[in-house]
């Protein structure tokens, strides 16, 4: 079985893997609720009960398809940690009144958005809310109010951010009066920003484990063909060939061994892959196999 921790001290135990829902209206094996239902139930029977999604996921349609087969099997909501994000306004059919691309996480957008998600999700509640970009135009006491009304209301049982500078979470943390339960943040072998300006380390110094989006460069690192991508995939192959597991499973060892303990977010459609992701939770790589994957990747030697 998966590894579980709490997120933070003050917020919910979670997988070691999450399943994300990014991709989910992409399927090319389609939406219907059984195709849903089939990867959420080899997602639990495998132990990744955390669920990544945002409300703009599939131009706000992938919570409704979620919350679709919820309907059907209401069963399965108290076996997993429901996270979403808010506070990405794109003009669609979805979001009337919206004309232009903005960000908005003042109180009130929070709240309808919360409100929104709650509906189309089929919950009472959601575990993890997360702002899911940073608004420039929006003060950290306002948006701290906004978060702070949705957990007071019960709707909400704790709050965290996403693409958040280490600035931003701090200061966020203070207008809230506690440290945001996660920064959920790109990191991969092809995106290593989050290691070197401090993300990681400010997770790790308040015991947050932080949780890595697109682990696998969105499906690059598998089928890329920039040099980067090709020459890591020799490097994958290497370590995968030594140690008799899958090349998938080694990049996603890759981030969950990095000392803060990303909680990796996964976006496979595929079954196979899931089961194969989770068989790999627990792999641990040399200490040479890991730096000589960041080599590769980085097409130099360690300094
Ligand atoms: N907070 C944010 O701003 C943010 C941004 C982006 C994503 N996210 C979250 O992170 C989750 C994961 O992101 P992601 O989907 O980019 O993760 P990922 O695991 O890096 O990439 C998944 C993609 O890789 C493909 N893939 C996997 N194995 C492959 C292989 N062996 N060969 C070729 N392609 C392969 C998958 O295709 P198949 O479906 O065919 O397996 C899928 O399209 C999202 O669902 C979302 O929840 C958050």
């Amino acid at each position: 079985m998966i590894p579980r921790f709490k997120l933070s001290p003050s917020g919910p135990e979670v997988s070691a893997l999450a399943y994300g829902l990014w991709r989910l209206a992409d399927d090319p094996a389609g939406t219907s609720t059984a195709r849903v239902r089939e990867k959420i139930e080899t997602c639990l029977e495998v132990g990744v009960t955390t669920m990544d999604h945002a409300d703009i996921y599939g131009l706000y349609t992938c919570e409704g398809l979620f919350g679709r087969m919820l309907r059907e099997a209401p069963q399965l909501r108290d076996r997993m940690e429901i996270v979403t994000k808010c506070g990405i306004n794109v003009p669609c059919a979805h979001r009337p009144g919206v004309h232009a691309r903005n960000y908005d996480t003042t109180g009130p957008a929070i709240e309808r958005c919360v409100d929104r998600s709650l509906r189309e999700l089929n919950t009472d509640r959601i575990d993890v809310l997360l702002i899911h970009r940073p608004d420039w135009l929006t003060s950290a006491e306002e948006t701290a109010r906004g978060l702070q009304r949705v957990v007071q209301a019960g709707k909400v049982r704790s709050v965290g951010v996403s693409n958040y500078t280490t600035h931003q979470f701090a200061l966020l943390a203070h207008f809230l009066g506690r440290v945001p339960v996660t920064n959920q943040v790109e990191v991969s072998l092809l995106r290593m920003d989050a290691i070197y300006d401090g993300t990681l380390d400010q997770c790790q110094a308040a015991g947050v484990h932080p949780m890595a989006w697109s682990p696998l460069g969105g499906g690059r690192l598998l089928s890329g063909h920039d040099e980067a991508s090709a020459r890591t995939r020799t490097a994958l192959a290497r370590v995968s060939a030594d140690l008799g597991v899958s090349a998938e499973q080694v990049a996603l060892a890759w981030v969950t061994m990095l000392p803060s303990r990303p909680q990796v977010v996964i976006g496979t459609n595929q079954p196979s892959r899931i089961r194969d992701a989770a068989g790999g939770a627990r792999l641990v790589l040399s200490r040479e196999q890991w730096y000589a994957l960041w080599e590769a990747a980085q097409g130099r030697n360690i300094p």
